[in-house]
Order: C-alpha cells, then sequence, then structure tokens
C-alpha cells in the first residue's frame, strides 16, 4: 500500500477512528474530501495506514483501501491544521449512570491549539444536553481571541452497524450549531457528502434528539418485555398476541428479548435520566425494565435446572444459544445474553455450552458449535435469535425456554 503525504490543504479532521468515525471518515475522503483520520491508538493508525480496517462492517475496507492509497485519507495520531474538525470518540457512562465526556473534553484539547478564524468545530459523540456549551466554554476559555469567530456545532450518528456506508450517505441528520452561522456552516459540510436532508436546530435540541431516538426505542422494547413477563403468568403465547396486536393499523408493540444490550440503546437513556431524575420516570422505569428482563430470564433457567435435578436425579447440560447483543453480529459490549449466560454458568453446577455462530474464539467462554450444543443438551436456552438457529428443528426430548421468538 503506497503512503502518499497530503501537500494539499486538509479539509477536515476526523478525531477517533472507531465504528463511527472511520466510516465517516473514509466515506468523506471517498467522495472527493482530504481528510486525516486522528486516533489515540497506534495500533489503529497503523492498520488503517496499511488500507486495512480494524472493526467488523461491511463495504468499509475496499473504501478505505481505495481513500488510503489514492492519498485522500491519511491516518495519524496527532490531528493537523483543517479547515474543519470533528469529535468521534467515546462516551460511556460512569459508575453513577452519569455520562463521561472526558474522552471529548481530551479529544477538543488537542485541537484547541490548531483552531483559527472561521474553522468549524463539530462533536458528533452521543452527549448530554449541554455538552456542545461546556466544550464552547471549554475552546472560549483556552483561545478567547476566537470568541464568535469559529464556528460550532452538534450533529449526532443514528447510523445502523453493518449497513453503516448506505445509511450515511442517505440518513436524515439533525444539525444544531450554537448559533444559527454555526448550524449552516456544519450544513454546508456534511452536504459535500450527505444525499439525506440535512435538518437545522439548535445545539441543545440535536443533543436531546439523539438521546430521544434511543430512549424511544429502549421505552418501546420495555414495553415488549413487560408483556413478555405477563404472559408467562397469565400463560398467553406473547409472540402471537403481539401478531395480532399489531393488526390494529395503528399498533406496533416491537418483539421482546433477553434485555437490551449495545453501547448505545443500553446506555444513553441514563444520560437523559441522570441529568432529569424527577422528570425522566418512564424512561428510567424502561431501562430498569429492561435490565430486570434479563435476570427474569436467568432466573427462569436457574429454577429449569433445579426442576431437571428433582425429576432425573442428575444435572442439566445447559445450552446457551446466542452471546451478542442483538441476531447476526458478532458485537457483546453490554449484552444481556452475555450476562445471562455468565450467571448460568457461575450459579448452576450443571454443563453449560456457550454457543455464538458469529465469534470462533472467545477468551472467556469456550465456544461450541450450534448444532453440536442442541444435541447435546437437556435443556436450551435461546437467548438470540441468530439466522441459522432457526434451522434447527425441533426435539420434543429437551425443554427449552425461548426468550428471543426463536419457536414463535
Ligand atoms: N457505534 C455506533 O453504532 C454508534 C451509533 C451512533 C452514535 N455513536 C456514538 O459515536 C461515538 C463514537 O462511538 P464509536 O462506536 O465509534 O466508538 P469506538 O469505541 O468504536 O471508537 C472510538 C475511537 O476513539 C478513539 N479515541 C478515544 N479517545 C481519543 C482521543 N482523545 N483522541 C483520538 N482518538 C481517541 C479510540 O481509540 C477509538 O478508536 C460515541 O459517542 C457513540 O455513542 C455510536
Amino acid at each position: 500500500m503506497k503512503t502518499i503525504n497530503l501537500s494539499h490543504k486538509i479539509d477536515a479532521v476526523f478525531v477517533g477512528l472507531g465504528y463511527i468515525g472511520l466510516p465517516t471518515a473514509a466515506f468523506a475522503a471517498f467522495k472527493g474530501l482530504n481528510i486525516l483520520g486522528v486516533d489515540i491508538n497506534p495500533k489503529v493508525v497503523d492498520t488503517i495506514n496499511l488500507g486495512e480496517i480494524h472493526i467488523v462492517e461491511p463495504k468499509l475496507e475496499s473504501i478505505v483501501k481505495e481513500v488510503i492509497s489514492s492519498g485522500k485519507l491519511r491516518v495519524s495520531v496527532k490531528p493537523e491544521n483543517a479547515e474543519a474538525y470533528f469529535i468521534v470518540v467515546p462516551t460511556p457512562f460512569k459508575q453513577n449512570h452519569r455520562a463521561d465526556i472526558s474522552y471529548v473534553e481530551s479529544a477538543t484539547r488537542t485541537v484547541i491549539p490548531l483552531l483559527k478564524e472561521g474553522d468549524l468545530f463539530v462533536i458528533e459523540s452521543t452527549s448530554p444536553v449541554m455538552t456542545t456549551e461546556k466544550i464552547t466554554e471549554l475552546i472560549w476559555k483556552e483561545r478567547p481571541e476566537l470568541k464568535d469567530k469559529i464556528y460550532i456545532a452538534y450533529c449526532p450518528e443514528r447510523v445502523l452497524p453493518g449497513n453503516v456506508i448506505y445509511e450515511l450517505e442517505y440518513n436524515d441528520r439533525v444539525i444544531g450549531g450554537i448559533n444559527p452561522a454555526s448550524t449552516q456552516k456544519a450544513i454546508e459540510f456534511y452536504i459535500q457528502f450527505v444525499k439525506g436532508t440535512l435538518h437545522p436546530t439548535n445545539a441543545c435540541t440535536a443533543e436531546m434528539c439523539k438521546l430521544t431516538e434511543n430512549s424511544s426505542r429502549d421505552v418501546q422494547i420495555a414495553f415488549a418485555n413487560e408483556l413478555s413477563m405477563i404472559c408467562d403468568k397469565a400463560g398467553i403465547n406473547v409472540w402471537e398476541l403481539i401478531k395480532l396486536a399489531n393488526k390494529h393499523p395503528r399498533v406496533n408493540v416491537l418483539q421482546p428479548g433477553c434485555g437490551v444490550g449495545g453501547h448505545c440503546i443500553a446506555v444513553d437513556p441514563w444520560f437523559i435520566v441522570s441529568d432529569y431524575p424527577e422528570q425522566a420516570q418512564i424512561i428510567k422505569r424502561s431501562r430498569e425494565t429492561n435490565d430486570y428482563k434479563s435476570d427474569w430470564c436467568a432466573n427462569r433457567v436457574l429454577k429449569a435446572c433445579k426442576q431437571f435435578e428433582l425429576d432425573n436425579g442428575c444435572e442439566p447440560v445447559v445450552a446457551c444459544m446466542g452471546l451478542a447483543f442483538k441476531p447476526n453480529i458478532d458485537d457483546l459490549r453490554e449484552s444481556p445474553a452475555m450476562y445471562i449466560t455468565s450467571r448460568i454458568i457461575s450459579e448452576v453446577n450443571a454443563e453449560v455450552l456457550v454457543v455464538e455462530p458469529n465469534i470462533n474464539v472467545h477468551k472467556t467462554f469456550n465456544i461450541t458449535d450450534y448444532k453440536e450444543a442442541y444435541d447435546k443438551a437437556d435443556i436450551i436456552v435461546w437467548l438470540v435469535a441468530h439466522a441459522p438457529f432457526f434451522k434447527l428443528e425441533k426435539d420434543s426430548s429437551k425443554l427449552e425456554l425461548d426468550f428471543c421468538g426463536i419457536r414463535k
């Protein structure tokens, strides 16, 4: 792979080259912009500079190869002078569920010395309301001469992992500046590679918009999860019930599962709850319901194991089917299936077979082939609705606990 030094101007610097930053930087370069990607992790930088990628995302590798080779994208551990800067670093939560914006602050600090009049500075990281204002104050404090002379905006990302390249281009985006001129300047940047509509607003509304989208999903999933537990008590098949309820022209109940995972829906609602504890009643309750659902599932498995022992005089073999946080991916971040599996392993004496068809090797779990596990186990615990699982024919000699609708 040839490395070309960009002697011409850099249009934009993207700080943070993970699941969101790398595809965005690469796609903007693919659309003709001169981009510098920055990451503090030198391994990430070395990998990308070779035209390779460190994350799993369809279509990304060929784009990265092309833009690295053409010199449109260059990657470094340090930002350089440019006309626009984008912050795309993680925003996890702390022990108390408060957002940790320290990554955004430290990424911003690396850019502050480079800022000059007329530059654009955008935060893309999912952030609590008022983060853009706090970061603006930080910038003004360090560079008072630039007050009101640079453009600052917030523009959240809403792409779906697995379909990121398409959605980067075609999704609508919400863009909120600290003033109308900043909003306009940011729109002028994104319009160069986004075909979706760019919706102008202010920074706080844009911040809240991202949190609202993920909280909305969380609340709706909590409703389905609550229904699943009610139906279990009432002896009603929840899958049939939801299918029938959704025949109503204005009802759309989502599907229940073994909890909610991933680093967005399971995390972002807390950014609202921790800042607005008195007002955010439903959002908080939904977060708790979705977490509770995972313990409810684990407890059901433990009870079934005890019953098996009483009935058969020996411990069962249990197969935990799926570890990922949603179907057909390998991402285990905040995964309820992984949490349930860990609880089963530590709380029962039984042999537990761990299945995850999208992962070959794991540092904690011994991964078993799904067919082999199904054949060998006495109790089958369906945790994630991965596509291959639907092909397994039901063996009525086994007890199946279906938390994700494989047998619906
Ligand atoms: N992944 C998604 O599906 C998704 C979707 C929408 C929004 N978001 C949000 O986008 C943001 C980024 O998420 P992600 O999934 O890309 O994270 P990620 O963990 O995949 O990548 C973040 C990258 O930033 C780098 N980094 C951290 N601090 C840095 C610093 N000071 N300077 C330079 N690089 C630094 C890390 O080394 C890492 O490579 C988060 O706020 C997330 O909530 C993510």
